[in-house]
This record gives structure tokens, C-alpha cells and sequence, in this order.
């Protein structure tokens, strides 16, 4: 989604602002744009697609002198992906760029416009942006403060005003940061996006606002000066590259055996929530985080015999929740910015329950908010499509469950796992096969029970999001209810079939699809389960293990099916790294 970058000090800003744009580029965008500010003059360039055409800008267009700027990628919400809407925008005397949604920005629109404020592009960010100006008098933090106490929403804003050379910014509800340089400041919402000026970073809380200049950063809540804590990160520079790999998912799945140690060995000696002191568990999240919760919840009632909750949090959010008097909360996110994860994990603690966060993003929202936090130390996860985060995110959860009913065979069998998933990537030339027999497919199905369906989820959205194949994912015996009418001759169904007390009625529903002509390919952990086309057997571990050696294979196959046919795999039309708005 959006991101944004800010400089102030001694240099031109422009290198900074281009080399932290595209460190932002893996979260989704589709315009981009720069403001470069002097005392008499502000520059704005933006530019529809991708950074490099905003670069072509650059070289055409003279830029000023300049030691204060601010860069922004924009995934659209309110109005196309056009110029006009791209940030940064400037109305009077301020620019701005923003991470996030105004609610309310038709209303105060009207009331701008009614006071003959012109706005020339469709974004709330103008709006915002005209009200910063409608308050701005020669104070700058009573403007920011005024108006943006009139805002309805989610914002992270970086700021710049004529006249003062000075960076301003504040947040709510998105992320945002300040990085401490040598005579030089930034701002980002991003860690990565300024890694590799500097590691020395301080989180913005919700309403704060910093004012850095290149000597100094200040930072005022309610209009009174705070100090802030200096943090340092130990983000690699060279995390975010590809190490040789065509594409950062192939690179990203290569890697799961290397993270999956380093989690076993993180967590094995550790004390882990014990989900036994609960009357129930709820775990919320969007997209593959949910799937990897249905997973998670598979286990959680398999083997601690507790009811378990999944649900998508855009829903949870808005739902009547009732909550047991110890209700768990268990929240999944990679990003930790997601916005409706976000709300749910907040409607938790606002009804008094305790939430847990499974994080990958130390510095995140989730990672902060919820009463605890486990981080899956997953590195930086470049790619849209979640793939070493999702397996991290499983192992966790199965190591919740085994210490919570101590199952001591289960943690000594997990330290083969990394080994064992090691010789399924080193054999992933196969799964190159199967995408080169379907990779032409219009529709694809996913049929599994139980926890199998969970991976059958996984597996189908990772298919569909980088290949645009149209696929689904369906409980093996729903199918006969209305799905198996799409079923024609040749359309690829995979089943995945792990669980052995389901095995042989999984394998009915697979005939019934395969009396009808469908090619089957099995991913299974038994010779007893028949090929009927295409198998592949994984290692049989205990039921903990099998999404972290089957759900890989189905990321090979959705890899493989986008490359071949060509497609922008780390980047797939219209989704972000991290869906920061509702
Ligand atoms: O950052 P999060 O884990 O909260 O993100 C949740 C989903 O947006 C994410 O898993 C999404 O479904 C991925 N594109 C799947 O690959």
C-alpha cells in the first residue's frame, strides 16, 4: 500500500527519496511523486506506474536546490491512479503526502469548497491537506493539531510547509517513523525505507508530532514537547534483495528451512502461552494469516481440546462477539499494519480479553499493542504473496499446542522438519512440471477436509493472487453441493490429502471429480492414496508438521504457474504488501 518517505539535512534530498521509494515499491503501488522544497520555491514530480518512470521525470525536469523533501507511492483509494490524484499534493502553503483513508473527507470537502477553497484532484489527501493549510497561520504544530483533531480515519502525514525549513509529520492509525542521521533526518513508514542511511529509528505514537530539521528532531504531544526512546535495528541493508534469485517469492520459499531453525531453536527453550488456562481461543486475521489460523485452529482442538474461533477480522471487527470469561485472542500478521487486524485486536482489548500477537514486523502496530507478542523472525518478506511467513506463522502455532499439552516427541520431531522441507525445495524442479501441464488452465480447485482444507486455502489463494488463474478452494464433501457442476474435462483439481482418519473419503470425492474428467494432482503423505495423474508424497510427520512440508509445494506451483505465464509475480495487479486501509 502507500508509503512514504521524508529527508531534511545536508544533502539533495532527491537520492534519498528515489532509493526509499523503491525500498517501498514491495507494497503495492500504483503512482508515485516527490516535492522538493527550497525558501522561495516547492518542486512537485509525479509520475503514473512504476519509480523508474518518476526517474525519467526527474531527468527531464530540472530539480531545484533543495535539502528538505518528501516521496510518496500510492495505491489508490479515492480517485484513479493518475497524476492528479498521485501525492504529493500542495494546497497553499502546505504539501503533503498520506498513508491511510479520511472517512470524512466528503464533508469537509464541502465545506472547503463552500468557502471557495478550490481542490484539484479527487484524494481525501487534498482535503486533508487544504484544512492543514485553512488553519496554518505562522504556527505550525497548532495547524496540524487543529485540523487533524476535525479528521475521521486513519493517517500518517508527512509534511512540509513554505517558509520553514522544516520536516513535519504525525500519524494515526499508520505507520510512521523518524530515522536519526548525521546532520540529516528522515521519516518513513517503512523501516526498509531507510535502512540504508540508518539504523537508528523512533516510533511515532498516534498524535505525536515531530518536527525535524537536520540537527534536530522534536516531538510534541497535545503541543508539549516529548523525548523519545532511540531504537536500533538490526534490519540487514541486503535483506531486501534477491540474492540471485529471478523473483523474491522463489527466494522467500528457498529460505523457509534456514528461518524455520532459527524459529525452533528461538522458541524451543521457551515458555510459550498455555492455552489450557483458557475457556476459549479466537484467532483473527485477513488473507493467508487467517489460513494459517484455520490451521492453527485445527490443531488447538485436535489435540488441547479447546473451542477455537477463526475469523476473518474485517468481520470480527464488526460483529457481536461473545467472549467467555477467559477468552484468548490470538492475532496473525506479517505486517502487523494490517488495518482490520488492527481494529479486531483493538475490540479485544476494549472488551477486556487478552490478545496475543503473532508478528513478523518488530516494529508494528500489532507488535506493540497486543499484550504479548511472539515475532516469527521471518526477515523482511519482499514478495505480496506471503509464503516464509506463513510457515513460520504454522510452526508457532504448533509449538503453542505441543508445549501446551507437552508433547515432548512432537518438539524433538520438529527439528527434523527444516530438513526434511530442505529436500522437498531441493526437488522443486517438479513442481516446475505440474505448473508447465496447467499453467494455461482458466480455473483451478482445491479439495481437501479438516486441516487439509486449511492448506487447500492456502494453496488456492497463492495460485489465484500471483497467477491469476480463477481457483477455489472447497471442503472435499461440499463439492457435490453445487461447485462440481464447473468440473469439465481437464480442469485441475488438487487434493491434499494428509489426515488418515479423512484419507479414504477425501479420495471418494477425488473419484467423483475424476469420473467426470478433471486431472488430479495429490499431494499426499502415503503410497496408499492412488496417483491418478499426478502425486507427489511428502514425509509423514505428526499431524503438527504437515502444513510446513505441503503447503510449500503448493507455493512452488502457484510460482511456477505465474512465470510461465509471465507475469509481475512479486507484484500482482492491484494488491499490496500490507493492506494498511479498511
Ligand atoms: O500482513 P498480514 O499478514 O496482516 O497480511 C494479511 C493478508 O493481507 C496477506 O496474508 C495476504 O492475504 C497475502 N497477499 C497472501 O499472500
Amino acid at each position: 500500500m502507500c508509503g512514504i518517505v521524508g529527508y531534511v539535512g545536508k544533502k539533495h534530498p532527491k537520492e534519498f527519496l528515489i532509493n526509499g521509494l523503491k525500498k517501498l515499491e514491495y507494497r503495492g503501488y500504483d503512482s508515485s511523486g516527490i516535492a522538493l522544497e527550497n525558501e522561495e520555491e516547492t518542486q512537485i514530480i509525479k509520475s503514473v506506474g512504476k519509480i523508474v518512470e518518476l526517474e525519467k521525470k526527474l531527468q527531464e525536469e530540472k530539480s531545484i536546490t533543495a535539502t528538505l523533501g518528501i516521496g510518496h507511492t500510492r495505491w489508490a483509494t479515492h480517485g484513479e491512479a493518475n497524476e492528479v490524484n498521485a501525492h504529493p499534493h500542495k494546497v497553499g502553503r502546505v504539501t503533503l503526502v498520506h498513508n491511510g483513508i479520511i472517512e470524512n473527507a466528503r464533508e469537509l470537502r464541502k465545506e472547503l469548497e463552500a468557502k471557495g477553497v478550490s481542490l484539484k484532484s479527487e484524494t481525501d489527501t487534498e482535503v486533508a491537506c487544504a484544512l492543514i493549510n485553512e488553519y496554518y497561520e505562522d504556527n505550525p504544530i497548532e495547524a496540524i493539531t487543529k485540523a487533524t483533531k476535525r479528521l475521521k480515519g486513519s493517517y500518517a502525514f508527512g509534511i512540509l510547509l513554505e517558509g520553514k525549513d522544516k520536516l513535519y509529520a504525525i500519524r494515526k492509525d499508520s505507520p510512521l517513523m523518524i530515522g536519526y542521521g548525521e546532520q540529516e533526518n528522515y521519516i518513513a513508514s517503512d523501516i526498509a525505507a531507510m535502512i540504508q542511511e540508518t539504523n537508528r529509528y523512533s516510533l511515532l505514537k498516534e498524535g505525536e508530532i515531530a518536527v525535524l530539521d537536520p540537527n534536530k528532531v522534536q516531538v510534541f504531544y497535545e503541543e508539549k514537547e516529548v523525548e523519545k526512546e532511540i531504537l536500533e535495528s538490526n534490519l540487514k541493508e541486503d535483506s531486501a534483495s534477491k540474492s540471485g534469485y529471478e523473483h523474491f517469492m522463489l527466494k522467500e520459499i528457498m529460505e523457509e528451512p534456514t528461518v524455520l531453525r532459527n524459529l525452533i531453536s528461538r522458541y524451543e527453550d521457551k515458555d510459550l502461552p498455555d492455552l489450557s488456562q483458557y475457556d476459549e481461543i479466537h484467532i483473527v486475521a485477513c488473507g493467508s494469516a487467517m489460513y494459517v489460523g484455520l490451521v492453527g485452529a485445527s490443531l488447538i482442538e485436535e489435540k488441547c481440546k479447546k473451542k477455537c474461533y477463526v475469523e476473518c477480522a474485517s468481520e470480527y471487527r464488526y460483529k457481536t462477539v461473545l467472549y467467555r470469561p477467559k477468552t484468548l485472542v490470538i492475532v496473525i500478521s506479517q505486517s502487523g499494519e494490517t488495518a482490520d487486524t488492527i481494529a479486531a485486536m483493538r475490540k479485544a482489548k476494549e472488551n477486556g480479553v487478552e490478545t496475543l500477537g503473532i508478528v513478523n514486523t518488530e516494529t508494528s502496530t500489532i507488535a506493540r499493542e497486543c499484550d504479548k507478542t511472539l515475532l516469527i523472525g521471518a526477515g523482511v518478506e519482499v514478495a505480496v504473496a506471503t509464503t516464509k511467513a506463513y510457515i513460520l506463522q504454522a510452526a508457532l502455532l504448533s509449538l503453542i499446542v505441543m508445549k501446551t499439552v507437552k508433547d515432548e516427541d512432537a518438539l524433538k520431531e520438529m527439528k527434523q522438519i527444516p530438513i526434511l522441507l530442505q529436500k522437498i525445495l531441493d526437488e522443486k524442479e517438479i513442481f516446475l512440471d505440474v505448473a508447465k501441464s496447467m499453467y494455461k488452465a482458466e480455473d483451478a480447485f482445491f479439495i481437501g477436509r479438516g486441516i487439509d482444507y486449511a492448506m487447500c486455502l492456502e494453496g488456492s489463494l497463492k495460485l489465484k493472487e500471483v497467477s491469476y488463474i480463477h481457483s477455489e478452494a472447497f471442503q472435499a464433501g461440499e463439492l457435490k453441493h453445487g461447485t462440481i457442476s464447473l468440473i469439465k474435462k481437464g480442469v485441475p483439481v488438487f487434493a491434499i490429502i494428509t489426515d488418515p482418519a479423512i484419507a479414504d473419503k477425501t479420495e471418494s470425492n477425488v473419484m467423483e471429480v475424476k469420473s467426470r474428467d478433471a486431472f488430479i494432482y495429490t499431494i499426499t503423505n502415503t503410497e496408499e492414496i492412488p496417483n491418478h495423474g499426478f502425486r507427489y508424497i511428502v514425509p509423514k510427520t505428526s499431524s503438527y508438521f504437515e502444513p510446513l512440508l505441503v503447503v510449500p509445494t503448493l507455493q512452488l506451483i502457484g510460482y511456477y504457474t505465474a512465470k510461465l505465464r509471465g507475469l509481475d509475480i512479486d507484484k500482482p495487479r492491484n494488491l499490496a504488501k500490507s493492506v494498511t486501509v479498511e
